[in-house]
């Protein structure tokens, strides 16, 4: 997730207006900024890696000629948060800059193709392929427009994108186009804006125009016109007023971060699902070969390792052992070599009892894989090879977005492993992927339909002095996670084991409206589940259940039940029944008066061991 920003101001330099605005856009990425102005005839262009405060310190920002003009703060996705990464990218003439929030998923074939046709480029990301493809078909027929030459290029781009365009050869215009990446416009007598979010021009102008898929818009001081990308139709939309604060503005209307981010999750999974196949395979090689894996993690992290443990082993045949990092070197030091390998999953990059792990690992000549959410972090570095989940920026404390995104990575690298293996035949890779694929509509569902039921069930528990959180086979992991959440938000107590240790003592905690969750999904383990139901609800617990959508069986058993779509396989379960248990998290903590951004205690990066 980046944040994109244009606007042409009447009688005034555009360059402050893109800082101030990219400053207000910071949330979306941080790791380098730039902005590219347009005056008589001629391209101005500052860009840097580091915080946008950093860069103009260095660059100033604010100096750049012209009314026109882009800028770009970026969450790093292909390519190392270097300048030479930075946005905005140009073309060969150096006559047409471009912004991009999103990911090009055939940016690799696009590259190839125009570097046959003599175009140079400089940087690692995918963004690069659009000014150049821009440049080609501007060459290839001169008297097309600029917003022409947009139209074409985006109807060749696989994936998402939000960007924005200028050039020396139209001086007053700005072509903004979007497909799934969000972009809106805003207007007021003295200007003209696009950008990523409302809140990057909300304190100069309440009037949005919120540009709609597939939709590209052409910007002068004449205001804006609408064009649909699939047949170019005109369309006409009126400004809307927008009564959000600045500061609600920044959560897109929610109320918190945490709840925006557990509603970005279809968005977010859908950008994980592009990751380029190269970076899997080659990670699936190296796990291939691995005589051990330990996957080493914290907190949240640890249940993605802890569910993928089950999805290596179940579709690869590969045993892996999870390993919670702060205990990895008394567990295992002595015993780690050469032969061995540690995927170490952390959304931060940072944590510090993980890299202790890490080190203590290399020391004695073992494989370090890495999979993160911010590229550029010290684990990407010490990384023999990594895959950076593609989440954007998660503000809220609490892991949600990212932690069904490291599942989805896994369940992607076992399937890749389960292939390479012969494991599974070419239907059941097929199934599987699909089913893959799917998740972020059946995640979009559970949002959709049970949201409010989960907001009813928080209230009726929202007294209770502890949970228990089941589950058996990979739903203990689901079962951790759930916990996790509720204790990190809510404050509330809660303890997570597999369903099945329940009678070898934790059950004598049960007394009658003791809360009990429990995770259902219809797998191997469904029906002893059930007989672990029945025993707690034999000692008068109370039975909240997230089960697959029609299960009439668990309803009849549950006081309480959320239901998600059918048809995920086991494997994959995890990425949609956690869902409701962020939900629950998440409205239990606003029940009981608590901000869930910023929870007691914590902080979003564990720099400290
Ligand atoms: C998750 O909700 C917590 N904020 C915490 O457990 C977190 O998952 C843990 O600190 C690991 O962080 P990392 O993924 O950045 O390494």
């Amino acid at each position: 997730m980046c944040g994109i920003f244009g606007c042409i101001v009447k009688d005034a330099n555009a360059a402050p207006t893109i800082h101030a605005s990219l400053k207000r856009l910071e949330y979306r990425g941080y790791d380098s900024v730039g902005v590219a102005t347009v005056q008589d005839g001629k391209l101005y262009l500052k860009k840097d890696q580091g915080k946008i405060d950093e860069v103009h310190a260095v660059h100033n920002l604010d100096d750049l000629p012209g009314n026109i003009g882009i800028g770009h703060t970026r969450w790093a996705t292909h390519g190392a948060p270097l300048q030479i990464n930075a946005h905005p990218h140009v073309d060969c003439s150096g006559q047409i800059a471009v912004v991009h929030n999103g990911i090009i998923e055939n940016f690799s074939e696009l590259k190839q193709e125009l570097e046959g046709r003599g175009h140079v480029f400089k940087s690692k990301t995918d963004t690069e392929v659009i000014p150049h493809l821009i440049e080609e078909n501007l060459r290839n027929n001169l008297s097309m427009s600029l917003a022409d030459a947009v139209l074409e290029t985006v109807k060749r781009l696989d994936g998402s994108y939000a960007i924005a365009v200028i050039s020396t050869k139209e001086p007053d215009r700005i072509v903004c186009a979007r497909h799934e990446s969000p972009l809106v416009v805003g207007v007021n007598e003295k200007a003209v804006y696009c950008a990523s979010d409302i809140p990057a021009f909300l304190p100069v102008t309440n009037k949005a125009v919120i540009v709609e898929d597939g939709e590209l818009v052409t910007l002068s001081l004449g205001g804006y016109e609408i064009k649909k990308i699939s047949d170019s139709k005109v369309v006409a939309r009126e400004p809307k007023l927008i009564d959000w604060t600045p500061e609600m503005a920044v959560k897109q209307g929610y109320q918190h971060f945490m709840l925006k981010e557990i509603h970005e999750q279809p968005g977010t999974l859908r950008n994980t699902l592009r990751l380029q196949e190269h970076y899997l395979d080659l990670m699936a090689t190296f796990l291939d070969r691995a005589h051990e894996v330990f996957l080493v993690a914290c907190g949240t992290s640890y249940h993605a390792c802890l569910a993928s443990s089950y999805m290596f082993s179940k579709l690869a045949f590969l045993v892996t052992y999870p390993v919670i990092a702060s205990e990895f070197v008394e567990q295992h030091g002595k015993s780690v070599n050469i032969d061995s390998t540690l995927l170490a999953v952390s959304q931060s990059g940072e944590t510090a009892d993980i890299l202790a792990a890490v080190n203590a690992a290399r020391q004695r000549a073992a494989t370090i894989l890495g999979l993160t959410n911010a590229i550029g972090s010290t684990l990407t570095r010490v990384s023999r090879v990594y895959i950076g989940q593609q989440s954007g920026p998660e503000i809220g404390v609490a892991a949600t977005k990212t932690f069904t995104s490291q599942l989805s990575v896994l369940a992607g690298l076992a399937l890749r492993l389960a292939k390479k293996r012969g494991k599974v035949s070419q239907d059941e890779m097929d199934f599987l992927a699909e089913k893959l694929e799917k998740l972020p509509d059946t995640v979009e569902t559970v949002i959709q339909t049970q949201e409010e039921k989960v907001k009813q069930i928080a209230k009726k528990y929202k007294d209770a002095k502890a949970f228990f959180f089941l589950g058996r086979g990979i739903s203990t992991a689901t079962a951790y996670e759930g916990r996790l959440k509720l204790m990190e938000i809510a404050y509330v107590p809660a303890i997570a084991f597999p369903a099945g240790e329940s009678k070898h003592g934790p059950i004598s905690l049960v007394e009658p409206g003791f809360p009990v969750v429990f995770i259902c999904p219809k797998d191997e383990t469904y029906k002893t589940l059930i007989g672990n139901v029945m025993e707690m609800k034999a000692r008068g617990a109370s039975i909240i259940a997230v089960i697959e959508e029609g299960d009439e069986e668990i309803k009849r058993l549950a006081d309480d039940y959320i239901e998600v779509p059918a048809g995920t396989p086991e494997v994959l379960s995890p990425i949609s029944f956690v869902v409701p248990l962020q939900l629950l998290a998440y409205y239990m903590a606003v029940e009981k008066g608590y901000n869930p951004d910023t929870p007691r205690n914590l902080a979003k990066s564990v720099t400290v061991k």
